[in-house]
């Protein structure tokens, strides 16, 4: 008799308590499976535990264990993915998905809906557009300008921290040899200003209830952009003016508006595709980059 696996995710969080968001989003989604959860996962406790995962349900097992990697501390996180990439061998690999607090699926879903509107105006791809992500350090703005970037758009990040901003900038100019990022302190309305004066989009991906981008900073400064949208869900929004169900509306003259809650919608979509994707094939890391591919895909077959 051929052995029958149960689907088992191992969540590796970095934070005090796991979050219950992908925990259950799992549960929901795959009815039998067994969620195993660690807390405070450091890079040296991820491979204990991922190598004596590895192992005991023997390479046809391992295709039925998958891992996911969360938590706020981005570093941490990026530093357990790197120390997984480096200890798993085949056929031991397990399929491994990074969604630090949601942020890669909702910068996925942020940059598409963004497209998505970008040709409805018939503005076209971001081939060459001028982006400007506000706040642009935290893990949804770097996934973000990182997505923007490789679709060839020109990115400026801001940041209260010129070191900051420039960080962001040069890592990502570095990972897709280009160099079409530039970081700048944006702390002033006039230095918000100079950071969209040449802007096609704006994205602002600030923390919850900070008000980035004010509307009079916008009216005189945004002569060229088109399309605004904000992550922020929790008012004030980071774009004075946008409403977080705004769906394309025109929200002053000649730009147009979207809202955190209609971005949210899309990240959840998103998610629950890259869970499907990582459950069915045996092996791989599911970042943003899969995240942006799956999210483009549910377009098409929109
Ligand atoms: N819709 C969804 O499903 C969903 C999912 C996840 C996250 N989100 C939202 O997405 C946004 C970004 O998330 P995140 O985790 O990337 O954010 P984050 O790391 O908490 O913050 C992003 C950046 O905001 C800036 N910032 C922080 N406090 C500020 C303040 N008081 N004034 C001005 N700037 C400040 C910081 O940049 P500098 O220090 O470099 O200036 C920080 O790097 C949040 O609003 C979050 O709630 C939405």
């Amino acid at each position: 008799m051929s052995q029958k696996y149960k689907p088992i995710f191992i969540f590796l969080d970095t934070d005090k308590h796991a979050s219950p968001f992908d925990i259950l989003t799992v549960i929901d989604l795959i009815p039998d499976v067994v969620v195993l959860k660690y807390e405070q996962v450091t890079p040296d406790d991820a491979e204990k535990i991922i190598y004596d995962a590895m192992f005991p349900r023997g390479p046809k097992g391992a295709k039925f264990t998958k891992v996911f990697v969360n938590g706020k501390d981005l570093n941490t996180v990026n530093a357990i993915v790197e120390r997984l990439r480096k200890i798993m061998f085949p056929p031991f690999e397990l399929a491994v998905i990074v969604d630090p607090r949601g942020s890669y699926t909702t910068a996925s879903a942020a940059v598409l809906k963004t497209l998505q509107l970008s040709m409805k105006l018939g503005l076209g791809s971001f081939e060459g557009k001028s982006v400007t992500v506000l706040a642009g350090t935290g893990p949804v703005g770097i996934a973000a300008a990182w997505l923007y970037a490789s679709e060839g758009a020109n990115v400026t990040v801001t940041s209260r921290e010129l070191s900051r901003a420039q960080g962001v900038a040069n890592s990502i100019n570095n990972e897709l040899k280009v160099n079409r990022v530039v970081g700048v302190e944006a702390r002033t309305p006039e230095q918000v200003g100079r950071a969209i004066e040449n802007a096609d989009i704006v994205l602002s991906t600030g923390a919850p209830s900070v008000t980035l981008l004010p509307l009079n900073v916008l009216k005189s400064y945004g002569k060229r952009v088109r399309i605004v949208a904000d992550v922020n869900a929790i008012p004030p929004y980071g774009i004075e003016g946008i409403d977080p169900n705004m769906d394309g509306k025109e929200m002053i003259p000649g730009v147009y508006g979207i809202g955190a809650l209609v971005i949210g919608i899309l990240k959840n979509n998103i998610e629950t595709e890259l869970i499907k994707k990582a459950l069915q094939e045996p092996k791989g890391i599911f970042d943003f980059r899969s995240a942006y591919e799956i999210g483009k895909n549910l377009f098409l077959k929109a």
